[in-house]
């Protein structure tokens, strides 16, 4: 079942959507080369404790930690460690979660360690890129699968594929609620959009094939080539003005 949301409840999904943004906003001055991803952890574990809020993801079915961070090849779920120190020409995504108030807000994006390759900046690009590509389709009327088509026609025309293994979802009292968001698929297919309904949009793109391994932590997913990915994710609300970005930067 998909969950409405009152007006009342989305301004509380959006008072937690504005922390990740903070934080996720305030990150591109923080990540740089030498400093690793269990730095990472400890500073967005802070800022989310100082606005009295709670990291979503620590303990949400086990995982570990309060943030994902995922290095070059490592899609979504990296585990952050005190071992895995930045370097020039890396690219990382970060994602995190909040709770505040009894109401979830989910966002990530991958942000460039110094200089990094042409390739590199087209993939975040293009990642980014289709995130907006998705969102503009998550208009009341609308079927699920018009934002998964849309994600996947934009990503694969910019030579780059969709990862298949995880998917977008529904987020309010609960992390993940229903619906699924697949980043591919036919489009006009699968529930259809409502006012009311907030979805966190999150296409994961490789730049080589779209399969990915999961490494014995039994979290951190990988290419299955080793080659690179990038992941972004927005929080919205569907209104009677289209798609209302909550995570907005
Ligand atoms: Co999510």
């Amino acid at each position: 079942m998909i969950i409405i949301k009152t007006i009342h409840e989305i301004k509380k999904i959006e008072a937690s959507c504005r922390i990740v943004a903070e934080v996720l906003g305030s990150l591109k001055s923080f990540i740089k080369a030498g400093i690793s991803s269990a730095d990472i952890e400890s500073y967005i574990d802070k800022q989310i404790r100082m606005r009295n809020a709670i990291p979503a993801f620590k303990g949400y079915r086990g995982y570990p930690s309060s943030v994902c961070v995922s290095i070059n090849n490592q899609v979504v779920h990296g585990i952050p460690l005190p071992d895995n120190i930045l370097k020039d020409g890396d690219i990382v995504s970060v994602d995190m979660g909040v709770l505040l108030d009894g109401f979830y807000g989910d966002g990530a994006l991958t942000i460039p360690v110094g200089n990094i390759s042409a390739h590199a900046s087209d993939l975040i690009r293009v990642t980014e890129e289709s995130l907006y590509v998705g969102i503009g389709k998550a208009v009341a009327g609308n079927r699920v699968s018009d934002i998964s088509s849309a994600i996947q026609s934009y990503v694969e025309a910019n030579g780059f594929s969709v990862v298949r293994a995880f998917v977008g979802h529904g987020i309010g009292r609960s992390l993940h609620e229903e619906p699924q968001i697949p980043n591919f698929g036919k489009p006009g297919q699968g529930p259809r959009l409502k006012e009311g309904m907030t979805l966190a949009i999150e296409p994961m793109v490789n730049a080589g094939t779209p399969d990915i391994r999961i490494l014995d932590d039994g979290w951190t997913a990988v290419t299955a080539d080793g080659k690179l990915s990038a992941h972004f994710e927005h929080t919205i609300a569907i209104t009677k003005n289209g798609a209302e970005i909550l995570t907005k930067l």
